[in-house]
Parts: C-alpha cells; sequence; structure tokens
C-alpha cells in the first residue's frame, strides 16, 4: 500500500456497532492529514435508498429477494455516481455499509449469497473493509437507547445476523478481499486508533 494512492475503506458491522460515528471519526482522521475524504453510506440519499430506508424502518415491505436486488441496484448507482468519480479525482473515499451488509443481512434471510456475489462481480472491491465486532450485550444496550426500533435490529435476529456476517466475512476473504475485524466495545478513541494502525498513512 502506498501512501500517495488513494484507498476505498469500507466500516461494516451490525446495527448498534457503531458503523456511522466510526466512518465520520474515520474520515475525520484521515483529512486531519491533509488527505481528501469523501464520506458516503448505503443504503444512498438516491431514489433506490430512499426505499431501502423505507424498507428499512418498515414504512415500505419488500421481500427480502427484491431488497437484496434493489441494495444492489443501489450499490450500482452509487459506485457510478459517487464512488469512482471520487476515486478518480484522487480522493479517499469512506462508505459506511457496502456488499458485505447485503451478504450478511439479506442472506441472514434467505437470500444466496452467492447470487449477491455473482451479480456485484463487476462492483469495485474495497481496499479494506472494516468489521466492527461488539459483543451481544454492548449491542443491546445501545439499540434500547434508540428512539425508534428498525427492521433489522430485533433481539430474535441478532444471533443469525451475526452467523451470517461471519459466513459472509469467509465468502468475501476467499474471494480475495481483505477483511480487518475490529473490537468495537472499546471507547471510540481507542476504535479509532485500531482502525488506523491497519493502514500504512502518511505522515
Ligand atoms: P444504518 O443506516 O443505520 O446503517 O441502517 C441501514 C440498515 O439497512 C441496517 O439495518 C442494515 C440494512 N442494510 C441491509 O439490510 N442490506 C444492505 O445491503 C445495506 C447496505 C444495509
Amino acid at each position: 500500500m502506498t501512501n500517495k494512492q488513494s484507498l476505498f475503506l469500507v466500516v461494516e458491522g451490525l446495527d448498534g456497532a457503531g458503523t456511522t460515528t466510526i466512518s465520520a471519526r474515520l474520515a475525520d482522521a484521515l483529512r486531519a492529514r491533509d488527505l481528501q475524504v469523501r464520506l458516503t453510506a448505503e443504503p444512498t440519499d438516491g431514489p433506490l435508498g430512499s426505499l431501502l430506508r423505507a424498507h428499512v424502518k418498515g414504512d415500505a415491505n419488500l421481500d427480502e429477494q427484491t431488497a437484496a436486488l434493489v441494495f444492489t441496484g443501489d450499490r450500482a448507482d452509487h459506485l457510478g455516481q459517487v464512488i469512482r468519480p471520487a476515486l478518480r479525482r484522487g480522493d479517499w473515499v469512506v462508505c459506511d455499509r457496502y456488499l458485505l451488509s447485503t451478504l450478511a443481512y439479506q442472506g441472514a434471510a434467505g437470500v444466496s449469497r452467492e447470487a449477491v456475489l455473482a451479480a456485484s462481480d463487476r462492483f469495485d472491491v474495497p481496499d479494506v473493509t472494516f468489521v466492527l465486532d461488539v459483543p451481544e450485550e454492548a449491542r443491546a444496550q445501545r439499540l434500547a437507547a434508540r428512539s425508534r426500533s428498525e427492521r433489522y435490529e430485533g433481539a430474535e435476529l441478532a444471533e443469525s445476523l451475526r452467523r451470517s456476517y461471519e459466513e459472509s466475512i469467509e465468502l468475501l476473504r476467499s474471494a480475495g478481499h481483505r477483511i480487518e475485524v475490529i473490537d468495537s466495545s472499546q471507547s471510540i478513541d481507542k476504535v479509532l486508533e485500531d482502525v488506523l494502525s491497519r493502514l500504512d498513512l502518511p505522515g
């Protein structure tokens, strides 16, 4: 990994693992090193992403096969409109969730991971995918503190989602993806330090 090359970084994890907080902190830390950073997220703010956010909140109802297709379509749009242009400009990209989420979440709901992977074969492979790993008790406490619970947050799903993440990580690793699992039960500063320590950064 050379210092000058911009990287495509993804932050992943179960709901309550802290992906949004760590993505933002990672982007800030990179900017503090004078790097240009595009912070972005999936589902996106685009038309497919809006439908997916409604689905996640329970305001719309897609079957999970359809949801997997729409998440994949949203990702194609995201790559074309945001991620690739940013990388072409030489910006670093920090993306809150990406392909691993579809494999883990829709895979847990019975969608074929191989089919999702096959539909994603032209998609950019992140330079590093960080998976924030948090013990179930701490995660449940964080979720309970939120005002509104979402489709995939129920305690009854936790075990199968956790297993699905593990299986999906193995699948992506065997497809050549670099995946770093980070202990996210630590303080935010320590999680960020661990993330940064896995990157060969300038300055
Ligand atoms: P978030 O904005 O809090 O990260 O929530 C997004 C939700 O959408 C989260 O529950 C995970 C879910 N999701 C999927 O089920 N599949 C996907 O491909 C993506 C990107 C997110």
